[in-house]
């Protein structure tokens, strides 16, 4: 009977450790760098729903396809379909506050900005001029057949 309240003790003792050194670990991973995602740009809130199946959207049914929607983000979006997949990236350069040249513009598979000309890869967001430091701002994406909804 001791020994069972003894080993009950002991069983919290190391549940109790185990949880505070769980919440260490966890507070050791909360670096302040890793929450900011861009310090030119802001976090805008959006739904937006579009269909593929409709013309306007034709481009995006094909590989490497891409298109600018003007609705949504805060300079609009970048929409490209990688391999079946639809990305979706903030059409404001990431490396310049919002301004009136800083809309980058889709040419192929890239994209740049007209105020420094950076160029950005619309399939993975990242800069691919030296001296860029921060890659497109992705927006989360929802396929359901031709049904896509992009939103932040
Ligand atoms: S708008 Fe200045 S770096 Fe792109």
């Amino acid at each position: 009977m001791n020994a069972n309240i003894q080993f009950s003790f002991f069983m919290r003792f190391i549940h109790m450790k185990y949880v505070f050194f769980t919440a260490f670990l966890f507070l050791l991973s909360c670096d302040k760098n890793s929450v900011e995602r861009n310090p030119y740009l802001y976090e805008a809130r959006f739904d937006q729903s579009i269909n593929l199946a409709l013309p306007a959207f034709d481009n995006l049914n094909y590989q490497g396809g891409s298109l600018y929607w003007p609705n949504g983000g805060l300079k609009g979006l970048l929409l490209f379909n990688l391999s079946g997949t639809i990305m979706a990236w903030e059409a404001s350069c990431p490396n310049h506050a919002p301004n009136s040249c800083s809309t980058v513009q889709i040419s192929g598979v890239t994209a740049s900005c007209s105020c420094e000309d950076f160029q950005y890869s619309l399939a993975t967001g990242q800069p691919l001029t030296e001296g860029a430091t921060y890659s497109l701002l992705f927006y989360k994406v929802q396929q359901n057949g031709t049904a896509v909804r992009i939103y932040n």
